[in-house]
């Protein structure tokens, strides 16, 4: 069985201290064979921000990978924000978008951001389609492909339907088509486990849509504690994949699993 964390919208600068080292806790326990981080790693892009960061994932002890999400490109700043969008980022951690491959699943991370939009992500499907195929030539025909992008392709809350990535309809259709098992997102705060019938039922074959809440950030929604989600794929000839949130629980101070989901595959893909 192989397992990766998901976390999500750390906001560093907006951080609560007792959640952040609660989670170095559980993530360092459960030992995962990699963390990957989707976007909104910062508040304001700023370089304190971003070193917070950059000790908060050195402190996992294991691989990570990161993308941006939309507050990683200074807000506050706008010639920064017109002439040097992602300096910060760049230098932290250099590339925005990342190709991992573990033992039976491979993560692809795309970046949506755009300095000339606020919130909303958008992923151009040509760079999709060339991104997929060319990590798909990489791997095994039954290996699991992940796909993490900041803003979601559909949201828990109906309030926040307006948040999800431009043309997602069109996005589900390409990831379906070229065989992506499940896609990551954050930005709302909200998590979510589900599949891609919320999106397009017509698609010929489903993928997992899995979103992350912010994972130490103070910002989170009504109700809603900070979380974070592991994917664990089995180790059979057709994999399952186990999906399980874990909440901060101010009670005990500690993020508790919650009952874990288990996905199949069939002739429609996953369910
Ligand atoms: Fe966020
Ligand atoms: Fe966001």
């Amino acid at each position: 069985m192989s397992m990766i964390v998901h976390i999500s919208d750390t906001h560093f600068g907006t951080e609560v201290p007792a959640v952040t080292d609660a989670a170095l806790r559980c993530i360092r326990a459960l030992r995962p064979e990699v963390v990957i981080l989707s976007g909104d790693v910062t508040q304001r892009a700023r370089a304190e921000e971003f070193r917070a960061a950059q000790n908060f994932l050195a402190e996992l002890g294991t691989e990570t990978l990161v993308i941006p999400g939309n507050h990683d490109i200074p807000l506050d700043r706008p010639l920064q924000r017109l002439f040097s969008p992602y300096a910060e980022y760049r230098r932290t951690f250099g590339e925005r978008e990342c190709f991992w491959q573990g033992q039976r699943a491979a993560i692809v991370g795309l970046d949506a951001t755009s300095p000339l939009r606020h919130t909303r992500g958008a992923v151009g499907l040509d760079h999709l389609s060339v991104t997929i195929e060319a990590a798909r030539q990489k791997l095994a025909s039954d290996a699991i492909l992940i796909v993490a992008i900041h803003q979601p392709l559909h949201t828990a809350w109906d309030e926040d339907r307006k948040e999800v990535l431009i043309d997602s309809r069109d996005i589900a259709c390409v990831l379906s088509r070229l065989g992506a098992d499940v896609v990551l997102s954050g930005h709302v705060h909200v998590p979510l486990a589900t599949t891609s019938r919320a999106v397009n039922s017509a698609l010929s074959r489903h993928f997992i849509l899995a979103g992350a809440g912010t994972v130490v950030s103070r910002r989170t929604r009504s109700g809603t504690p900070n979380s974070f989600n592991t994917i664990q794929v089995g180790d059979g000839a057709t994999p399952d994949i186990v999906l399980t949130r874990f909440d901060f629980d101010a009670a005990s101070g500690e993020f508790q699993g919650a009952d874990p989901l288990r996905f199949r595959q069939t002739n429609e893909g996953w369910v």
